[in-house]
């Protein structure tokens, strides 16, 4: 059934910039979030939403790759009626090729655009710059640190197909020791309750402590395991995740574990019947092509769910 909302609802929470998950501290805030999310997917002909930013000007700058996030904000900015500028390969056709801090790109473009969309390789770069800017930034991945936006998606796919966030089992599979992706996934995870996170990586990816923080609160609780036998049968949610290669030290530790979790039709048919599989992409080899015609494949879903939740999270901080 399709939700009846007030398009008009301001969001509860008050938040100038959007740079981690942990800025949310109740399962409420996601919620409304989640709810505009819906609506925004259910009600594509209602014309009042191409005018919600109307008058504003998107700034996307990505000094590290992407499809996704930068096409998604681009598109999600589009259809509430803002424009859109772009500096699409920002570590070397921006300044910082020259030399330019991130701080003072920041104080530059805070005076271009109303909203920053901003990618970039280093951990924590975007919260220690984000006090230079006078418009709300928005992390779209700094280094192997968060990417809260990600994270907001795939609990609205997850919801979207599970109906539930509370009491589920998710596998986190590969090299979570680097995936921004997971770090924000389970941090707002953990906002619910009764969940389990089964975090699967190769001995050398496991977790450092400080990426996820303590998520054990409301009854949730983590499971570190090297191997995924015996553990596939119990997940409501696989969460697949691509070996980060830019993140190694040398390709030789790199191709030492790329291939640890490769998802096969023979794996999947383990799997609970109404599960889901999820994968923030890019895909490598981690999910092999002939599991995407499964039922329970919902990683291409999920990406195109990033553009109703872009457009909840740009309204929530612009309007
Ligand atoms: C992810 C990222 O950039 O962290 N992609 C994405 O934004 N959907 C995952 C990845 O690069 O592996």
């Amino acid at each position: 059934m399709i939700p009846i909302l007030n398009l008009r609802c301001y969001f509860s929470i008050d938040m100038k910039h959007l740079l981690s998950a942990t800025q949310f501290s109740h399962c409420d805030e996601v919620e409304e979030l989640l709810d505009k999310t819906s609506y925004y997917k259910t009600n594509p002909n209602d014309g009042s939403i191409s005018t919600i930013l109307k008058n504003k000007i998107i700034c996307t700058m990505f000094f590290e790759p992407s499809t996704r996030t930068r096409l998604s904000f681009e598109s999600a900015s589009l259809r509430l009626g803002a424009k859109v500028i772009s500096c699409e390969n920002a570590q070397s056709n921006a300044s910082s090729a020259k030399g330019e801090t991130l701080d003072d790109a920041i104080k530059v473009i805070a005076g271009y655009a109303d909203g920053l969309v901003i990618r970039h390789p280093e951990k924590n770069s975007l919260s220690q710059s984000s006090i230079h800017s006078t418009v709300p930034i928005i992390n779209a991945g700094d280094g192997n640190g968060e990417h809260p936006t990600q994270g907001l998606l795939d609990l609205f796919t997850i919801k979207e197909k599970l109906g539930t966030l509370n009491n589920l089992t998710i596998g986190f599979v590969g090299d979570i020791k680097n995936a921004r992706t997971v770090h924000s996934t389970i941090r707002l995870l953990s906002l619910y309750t009764g969940n389990t996170f089964k975090i699967i990586t190769p001995p050398t990816l496991k977790i450092d402590s400080d990426s996820i923080g303590d998520v054990t609160r409301n009854g949730n609780s983590v499971i570190e395991l090297t191997d995924w036998n015996g553990h596939i049968e119990s997940c409501d949610v696989i969460y697949m995740t691509r070996t980060q290669k830019e993140r190694f030290e040398s390709s030789q530790e790199y191709y030492a574990v790329k291939d640890n979790f490769i998802l096969t039709q023979d794996i999947v048919a383990k799997m609970k019947k109404n599960s889901i599989i999820l994968h923030p992409l890019p895909r490598v080899n981690e999910i092999h092509p002939s599991v995407d015609s499964d039922q329970r494949s919902c990683y291409f879903q999920q990406a195109h769910n990033g553009v109703f939740t872009r457009m909840a999270i740009l309204e929530m901080l612009l309007r």
